[in-house]
């Protein structure tokens, strides 16, 4: 429940105006015992008074926040376009936070982002289960669309999604149809929902066939290349035997590919990987990159469209948006002919 600068007056029972003041630090014509009752209520609420609240804006701002883990990844920057191109066509601005995967650069950011008095925010997130920054959003009425990454807040989620789970059961799939019994599965951080969903939809290809899941080969990397090359370089000097890699992005398979030809290991023959999200490097490393395309942009412009429809006060005819992946086949894995 949004709590109001009308609320605060109540509890402190004092006048709208004073209670103005005191947020924005104006000492005239209240006391020092109403101040501390006041500032007292605020705290206790958690009041997060917007530039609205206070009177600095008038009107909505037609502006939106959005908010990305890691803007080094070539998969946001397609996300941001899309979201940016929508946007602008209804007159929206966007303001950009990258937050190097940092749960609270996120907070700093959307407390932020409520603080400007942005008309909505939308956000890919560090973490799946919600935590105080949602209840600021709730409480200072700021929508918010999730994008990618599914984060658990009451009846607050609305967003748009990749079918995840789907995306990686494609891609065990295919090596499982190529005879492969050892799978390794380099996922992402584990706190992050695209990661926990990847990681059952390699379980689910596994069981449907009867096969058994090595626990040893599921390991948690950062999304970011050198963790693919670090954990495919350990298994092997573990000595763990595997013939083919699932990685949960692409840029950890591109740095697993590294990782394997520096010892000599050839790609596909000897071991065969595939990506996730289709991101233009994975058509130039060498062998070019078997991947499940994530349509980046379409999410991006469809958590835009989203959000606007919120803010006009459209009805939404559904709260999530799946999107579908697409196994695209290249060099790093064999073809039929070559089985
Ligand atoms: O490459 C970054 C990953 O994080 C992508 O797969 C995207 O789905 C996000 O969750």
């Amino acid at each position: 429940m949004r709590v109001t600068i009308n609320d605060i007056a109540k509890m402190a029972n004092v006048s709208k105006a004073s209670v103005s003041r005191v947020i924005n630090n104006k000492s005239e014509g209240v006391g020092k015992e109403t101040r501390d009752r006041i500032l007292k209520v605020i705290e206790e609420h958690q009041f997060q008074p917007s530039m609205l609240a206070r009177g600095l804006v008038t009107k909505r701002t037609k502006t939106i926040g959005l908010i990305i883990p890691d803007i080094t990844n070539p998969f946001f920057p397609q996300l941001v376009r899309g979201a940016e191109d929508y946007a602008s066509k209804y007159g929206y601005n966007i303001f950009l936070g990258n937050t190097d995967k940092s749960v609270n650069k996120e907070k700093e950011y959307l407390s932020a982002f409520v603080e400007k008095s942005v008309d909505g925010v939308i956000l890919t997130s560090n973490i799946s289960e919600a935590d105080s920054q949602y209840k600021l959003l709730k409480q200072s009425g700021t929508p918010c669309v999730l994008l990618d990454r599914y984060v658990k807040y009451e009846d607050y989620e609305v967003g748009v999604y990749l079918d995840n789970v789907k995306g990686a059961y494609m891609a065990t799939e295919l090596l499982l149809s190529h005879g492969h019994t050892n799978i390794a599965f380099i996922a992402g951080p584990l706190m992050v929902a695209t990661s926990t969903n990847r990681i059952a939809g390699f379980k689910k290809a596994h069981t449907e066939k009867g096969l058994p899941i090595n626990p040893d080969l599921i390991v948690e990397g950062d999304y970011m290349m050198d963790s693919g090359y670090r954990l495919v370089d350990r298994l092997i000097e573990e000595g763990k035997k595997f013939t083919a890699i699932v990685a949960g992005n692409d840029m950890m398979a591109i740095g697993a590919m590294k990782a394997l030809k520096r010892r000599g290991i050839k790609i596909p023959n000897e071991i065969e990987i595939v990506g996730f999200d289709n991101i233009e490097m994975s058509q130039i490393v060498e062998p070019a990159l078997s991947t499940i395309a994530q349509p980046a942009y379409e999410m991006g412009a469809q958590g835009a469209k989203m959000l606007i429809n919120i803010l006009e006060k459209k009805k939404l005819k559904n709260k999530n948006v799946i999107l579908e992946p697409e196994l695209i086949l290249r060099g790093s894995t064999i073809t039929k002919e070559q089985l």
